[in-house]
This record gives structure tokens, sequence and C-alpha cells, in this order.
């Protein structure tokens, strides 16, 4: 099953993904986590990337396209995959359908902004391996240190308030027009995101199952 998860930022996407893959056994794919994973590593990809994402800005489609592609060509991804944060614009899904890859369902996770902004302000992520947790929501069993792998957890650099409605902004513009590309090929479905994350997993599994 080839799975799409929309949404804006701070939506709950990544949340979502990693519970629903440990369900269907397929792998959950985030753009934004490679990105993040390519600056750490100083690769070139990482370096131009890095100054587009501190803005809240989306990276170049040609960019992200190839690292996308990439990674859904490994043997992982044989059995189906859920994507995490792309397509994010109309050019990018067009891409995807060249590639001749079936979607079978969007998932759009759907969260008001002031929710949003709370969740953004209270995430914190390992520097480690990445695990997201959230200071009232989902925190560490141990202030401060990854319940996975014991490193430091932080906040991303754009979580900052300024970054975060830049961010929301570039969803508006260039993203939400998804919903009806999406919704015109009849693949479109959406979960009201709740305020327990195992509330939303039971909505998610729900429509993807439906
Ligand atoms: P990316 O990493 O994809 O960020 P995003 O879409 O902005 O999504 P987030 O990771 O912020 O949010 P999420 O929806 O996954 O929420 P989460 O589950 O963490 O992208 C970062 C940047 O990379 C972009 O700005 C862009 O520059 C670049 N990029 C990436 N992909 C690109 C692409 N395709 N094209 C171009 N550029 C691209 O949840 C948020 C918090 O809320 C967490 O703390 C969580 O614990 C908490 N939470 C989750 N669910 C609930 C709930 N139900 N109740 C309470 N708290 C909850």
């Amino acid at each position: 099953m080839n799975l799409i998860f929309l949404g804006a930022p701070g939506a709950g996407k990544g949340t979502q993904a990693e519970i629903v893959c440990d369900k269907l056994g397929i792998p959950a794919i985030s753009t934004g986590n490679m990105l993040r994973e390519a600056v750490k590593n100083g690769t070139p990809a990482g370096l131009a990337a890095k100054e587009y994402m501190d803005r809240g800005d989306l990276v170049p489609d040609e960019a992200v396209i190839g690292i996308l592609k990439d990674r859904i060509a490994q043997d992982d991804c044989k059995k189906g995959f859920i994507l995490d944060g792309f397509p994010r614009t109309v050019e990018q899904a067009e891409a995807l359908d060249k590639m001749g890859v079936n979607i079978d369902k969007v998932i759009e996770i759907s969260v008001p902004d002031e929710k949003i902004i709370a969740r953004l302000s209270g995430r914190r992520v390992c520097e480690g391996c990445g695990a997201s947790y959230h200071l009232d929501y989902k925190p560490t069993k141990v202030e401060g240190i990854c319940d996975s792998c014991g490193a430091k957890v932080v906040q991303r650099v754009d979580d900052k308030p300024e970054t975060v409605l830049s961010r929301l902004e570039t969803y508006r513009e260039k993203t939400a027009p998804l919903k009806g590309y999406y919704e015109a090929k009849g693949k479109l479905v959406t979960v009201e995101g709740q305020e327990e994350i195992a509330d939303t997993a039971k909505l998610t599994l729900a429509a993807i199952n439906g």
C-alpha cells in the first residue's frame, strides 16, 4: 500500500506515520528527516537545503524529487510506503505520477492553526536518532534525554515562533492546493487531528482500512 500523509507543519504527520508504519510493516519516508540528516552530515545537498529550511521555505522541487526517487527505489519500499512531507507542491505530485507510482490513499490530518503553534513550540527532537517528543503530550521519560538512544533532545531551528508562522504561510500557498489535486482523483480522506495521539491513530487507521 502506498500512502501519503498530508497536513500543515505540526499536524502530526510524522507521529502518525511512525505508528502506522509499525502496524502495516512498511517504511515511513520523511523528506524532512532525510534533508535534516543531509544537513547534519554536511553533504552538498544538505548545505544547499539548509538556508531554505531555516527560513521555513520549501527546498527547490528538483532537489527533493531526486532524493525521493532514489529512496523509493530501495528494496524496503517494494511492499509499499508512507510518504510524510512529500509531495509538498503540485509539481512534486506530478513528478510522482510521472515516476509511475500508484498512490492508494492520501490521508490529510487537519488541525487548527492555534493548536499547531502549541504543538510546535513544545516539540523536542533527538539530536542522535531524530525521534520526536512533546514537552506535554509526549514527554521523554528522563527530562531532555531521548528514550530510544539516550542522546540529548533539542528544539528544531525551524520550530521558533516566527519561522512557524512562515511555514504555515508556505503550507497554505504551496501545499494546500494538493488537497484539490488528490480529491479530484478520489484519493483524499480527511482525519480531524485529536487531542490524544492514540485517538488520531485510531481515526487514521480507520481511514486507511475504510
Ligand atoms: P518536515 O520535517 O516535513 O516538517 P513539516 O511538514 O513542517 O512537518 P513537521 O515535522 O513540523 O510536523 P508533523 O506534521 O510531522 O508533526 P509531528 O508528528 O512532528 O519539513 C521540514 C522542512 O524541510 C520544510 O520546511 C522544508 O524546508 C523542507 N522539506 C521537507 N520536505 C520537503 C518537500 N517535499 N519539498 C520541499 N521542501 C521540503 O507533531 C508535532 C508535535 O506535536 C510533536 O511534538 C508531537 O509529539 C505533537 N503531537 C502530534 N500529534 C499530537 C496530538 N494528536 N496531540 C498532541 N500533540 C501531538
